[in-house]
């Protein structure tokens, strides 16, 4: 541990600053930490150049990383895990809190990889990050304590909301967190391909669709009411939302909703099993 590193608030290195490890550690920028707390690892050195100049952030090496942070967050796609698994192996102890951000990769793929004892924290978190705005789900393995997961939830927490749960669950919660947003999209693109169905111009469309889907979560979000409550506030009798429900009951978009993330949640398991031995 050097002078980034206090007992209260660990020095961070992102292990693969890529969308989401560089999202992070600008979150933690925004969020009160000095750039000479936090450090990161990428593969190429143009890259790296760049987040440095960007952020005034540190580019280092594994076993750098691994000597002198007190928190290690992996960022790196999951079938890219090996070669940092590799280098991590001889160079972390007990103090170093692992975090994990690959999607579907298993805290017991870490516990066997690394030396006994180290405390692996899982997360799925998810795009809305770029913008402070993600939902993480994080999970302890087999050594993490209260304190990791407090730990877990100030650095993340700097990017977003997040929840506890066991490990058994990741696969519903990248279901629905993970995946979310882009059926979110995928609403908001179908519902502007209506505006263009009904003559209006696309950039109104647009405007019109983001904005509604903004204030539609800011109101969830902020009121605290549930979804149905909200909904029926708007839906009068014989009135033009009601009109619009029925076809979406019609159509089955509730039971299609269902079966997408239970189809989801079904990839996930599916993709998680490779990394559970061997
Ligand atoms: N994006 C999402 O929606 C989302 C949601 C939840 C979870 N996640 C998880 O977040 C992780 C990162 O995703 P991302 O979208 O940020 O991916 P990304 O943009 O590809 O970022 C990964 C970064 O790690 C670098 N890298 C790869 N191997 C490395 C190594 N050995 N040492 C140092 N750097 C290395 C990559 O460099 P190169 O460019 O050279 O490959 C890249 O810059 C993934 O595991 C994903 O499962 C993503």
């Amino acid at each position: 541990m050097t002078d980034a590193t206090t007992a209260d608030r660990p020095a961070i290195a992102v292990l693969g600053a890529g969308k989401i490890g560089e999202a992070l550690l600008s979150g933690l920028l925004t969020g009160g930490r000095r750039a000479d707390e936090l450090m990161f690892t990428e593969r190429h050195r143009e890259r790296s150049g760049e987040l440095t100049t960007r952020y005034g952030i540190r580019g280092v090496d594994v076993a750098t990383a691994a000597k002198e942070a007190g928190v290690l967050i992996v960022a790196v796609k999951p079938q890219d895990i090996d070669p940092v698994l590799d280098e991590l192996a001889p160079a972390v102890g007990r103090d170093t809190l692992v975090v994990s951000l690959c999607a579907g990769l298993p805290t017991s793929l870490y516990e066997r990889r690394l030396p006994e004892g180290v405390p692996v924290v899982r997360v799925m978190p998810n795009t809305p990050m770029v913008v402070g705005e993600a939902m993480s789900a994080i999970s302890p393995g087999r050594h993490a304590s209260a304190a990791h997961l407090e730990t877990v939830e100030q650095v993340l927490g700097t990017v977003g909301l997040v929840v506890r749960v066991p490990e058994s669950q990741q696969d519903a919660v990248t279901a629905l967190s993970g995946s979310g947003p882009a059926y979110f999209f995928y609403l908001v693109e179908a519902m502007i391909d209506a505006g263009i169905l009904l003559g209006l111009p696309r950039a109104v469309a647009e405007k019109l669709i983001i904005q509604s889907a903004v204030g539609a979560a800011a109101m969830l979000a902020r009121t605290g009411e549930h979804p149905v409550t909200l909904r029926e506030a708007v839906t009068s009798p014989a009135g033009t939302t009601i009109m619009a429900i029925r076809e979406l009951e019609n159509h089955g978009v509730r039971a299609a909703l269902l079966a997408a993330i239970e189809a989801a949640r079904d990839r996930s398991e599916e993709l998680g099993n490779a990394h559970k031995t061997g």
